[in-house]
C-alpha cells in the first residue's frame, strides 16, 4: 500500500520527513468496506481492544448511525484515493449533557503507511472539527502493550492521567489500559 516503514510495535525512529500525500475528509456510509480494509488487519494482529474482525454490514450500520456530534475523518492516499487511515471521535456519554465537551478518540493507520504522518494529519483535522462541534477535551484508552499508540498520542499533546489495571483480558492474560487526555 504505502512504503513499508515501520511496524506498530517498534519504537525505532524512522525517516520523519517521509509523508504520503493525503486527502482527509469526513467518512460516509459508503466508506465502510475501505475502513475495514484498514481496521480488520489491525484487529487480527495488533494491540487494540477488539477481539474479532467486523463485517461490512457492522461497519455500514455503525457509520449510518454515527452520532451527529461525532467526527469520523478518513485519510485517502491522493493519487488513487485508497483509504490508509481513519480517526473517530464520539461523545464520551450521551445520557447526560455534563460530558458534552468531552470526546473519545480512536485512531487506525494501515501498517504499511505508518510513520508517514497519516495519524498526525488525522489528529489535526479532528481537532479542528471537534472544536467546531463544541468539544473542549479529548480522551482515550490505550493498551499498555501498544507503545506506538502511546507515543503517537503523547506527540499530539495527550498526557497520561490514569491507568486502569487488569482492564483487558487477552487470552487469559490481564492487561492495563492507559488513560490519556488532551484539552483542545
Ligand atoms: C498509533 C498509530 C495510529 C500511529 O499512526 P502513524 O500514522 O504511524 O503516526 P504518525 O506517522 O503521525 O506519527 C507521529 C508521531 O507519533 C510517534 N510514533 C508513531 N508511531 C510510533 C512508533 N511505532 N514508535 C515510536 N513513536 C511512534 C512518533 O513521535 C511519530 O513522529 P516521528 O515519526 O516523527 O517520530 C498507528 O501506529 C496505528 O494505527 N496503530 C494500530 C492501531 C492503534 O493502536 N490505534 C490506537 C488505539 S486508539
Amino acid at each position: 500500500m504505502c512504503n513499508a516503514l515501520d511496524g506498530a510495535r517498534s519504537v525505532t525512529r524512522i525517516d520523519p520527513e517521509r509523508q504520503v500525500d493525503l486527502i482527509v475528509r469526513e467518512a460516509r456510509e459508503d466508506d465502510a468496506a475501505a475502513v475495514l480494509g484498514v481496521l480488520n488487519p489491525i484487529i487480527e494482529s495488533e494491540a487494540v481492544a477488539f477481539d474479532a474482525p467486523l463485517t461490512e454490514a457492522d461497519e455500514r450500520s455503525y457509520l449510518a448511525s454515527f452520532p451527529s456530534r461525532g467526527v469520523f475523518q478518513i485519510a485517502l492516499r491522493r493519487h488513487d484515493e485508497l483509504l490508509v487511515g481513519f480517526q473517530s471521535l464520539e461523545p464520551f456519554a450521551t445520557y447526560t449533557s455534563l460530558f458534552d465537551h468531552v470526546g473519545v478518540l480512536g485512531t487506525y493507520v494501515d501498517a504499511s503507511c505508518r510513520r508517514q504522518r497519516v495519524a498526525s494529519r488525522l489528529f489535526a483535522a479532528t481537532f479542528t472539527a471537534a472544536r467546531a462541534k463544541g468539544y473542549e477535551k479529548l480522551f482515550t484508552y490505550i493498551r499498555e502493550d501498544n507503545p506506538a499508540a502511546l507515543a503517537a498520542y503523547a506527540g499530539q499533546g495527550f498526557r497520561v492521567v490514569g491507568r486502569a489495571e487488569r482492564h483487558l483480558k487477552v487470552g487469559g492474560r490481564y492487561l492495563a489500559e492507559v488513560i490519556v487526555e488532551r484539552f483542545l
